[in-house]
């Protein structure tokens, strides 16, 4: 797998806050990757570094297998890239915004570019409205404006922080369509959020950023693979537990879970001893308890190392 993002030990200090504490990000051709954190956990700061925008305090960043700051200059027309409340001429519109971003990069005719803004103001739902000022756009429109022109340029690789902010359910699920769309055409797509249903929803590898710390860096399909147990859903709890003498594990109203990843066999037991059964499934953690109890055995072993102080 090609490598598409790369850092290694990344520090930002801004006085005495880490605001990145030492991450080492992994991000591979193809992959969606989703980095997830709360307000605060460094993801912006993150986001300018890989972009050469802010100097990390120590560690290195490889984008596209070239050292950035130092390659930005042959790197950054391949990187399509939308930061944090994007910057826009208020006065202009929203195609006038993408015509000057446009004609500070190389691309052609007069007429060939008009067609690329049309396309992307197009893709990010916005060709009706392209000729308003900036200034009476919403925020969800801003930030669409942001992604068109981040996707002017057709990127290999798009840098993302947080582009479905101020959009409304609707604009959230066209994003995400497009992005998807992106990526099985071959953009690799690395976004921000603090939401973990959008990055449970998009993702195929998930980086996730606790107080600058980078605690879980994996696959979501491996994440959250089944661990082994059968979770029934019954309104007889107690009659699966006695008909599975000593396989349940847990209970919690109607949801009991069994030992045994086959569920076919756990239904049979079940008919067969009479107790009725609404659903079988076999047990997965959420993203939300894989998260959850990665921030939490990092916390214990910060509180370790500084016990051991
Ligand atoms: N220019 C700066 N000067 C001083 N501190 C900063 C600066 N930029 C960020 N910080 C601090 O660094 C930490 C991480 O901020 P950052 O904006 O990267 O977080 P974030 O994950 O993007 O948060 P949010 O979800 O709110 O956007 C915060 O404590 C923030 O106050
Ligand atoms: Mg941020």
């Amino acid at each position: 797998m090609t490598a598409v993002i790369v850092t290694r030990g990344l520090v930002k200090r801004f006085g005495r806050v880490r605001a990145v504490d030492g991450i080492d990000l992994d991000v591979r051709a193809g992959d969606v990757y989703g980095f997830l954190g709360a307000n605060g956990s460094g993801k912006t700061t993150t986001v300018r570094m890989l972009l050469g925008l802010v100097l990390p305090t120590a560690g290195e960043v490889e984008l596209l297998g070239r050292r950035m700051p130092r390659a930005a200059r042959s790197v950054l027309p391949r990187v399509g890239a939308l930061i944090e409340g994007p910057a826009h001429h208020g006065h202009l519109s929203g195609r006038a915004n993408l015509s000057l971003l446009d004609a500070s990069g190389p691309g052609g005719s007069w007429r060939t570019r008009r067609r690329r803004i049309d396309a992307v103001l197009e893709q990010v739902g916005l060709a009706g409205v392209g000729r308003r000022p900036v200034a009476a756009y919403s925020l969800g429109m801003r930030q669409r404006l942001g992604l068109a022109g981040a996707l002017l340029r057709r990127p290999e690789l798009l840098v993302l922080d947080e582009p479905t902010n101020g959009l409304d359910p609707q604009g959230i699920a066209e994003i995400r369509e497009l992005l998807l769309e992106l990526n099985r055409q071959g953009t690799t797509v690395f976004l921000s959020s603090h939401l973990l249903a959008e990055i449970e929803q998009m993702a195929t590898r998930v980086g996730v950023l606790d107080r600058g710390r980078l605690v879980l860096q994996d696959r979501l399909a491996t994440l959250t693979a089944p661990t082994g147990a059968t979770v029934v859903r019954t309104p007889e709890p107690d009659r699966v537990r006695a008909a599975l003498d000593g396989r349940v594990t847990a209970v919690d109203g109607e949801r009991v879970v069994v030992k045994g990843d086959d569920p076919a066999e756990v239904n049979a037991l079940l008919v067969g001893a009479g107790v009725p059964v609404i659903g079988l499934a076999p047990e997965r953690p959420t993203l939300e308890e894989v998260v959850l109890a990665a921030a939490r055995a990092a916390g214990d072993r910060v509180e370790v190392r500084e016990r051991g102080r």
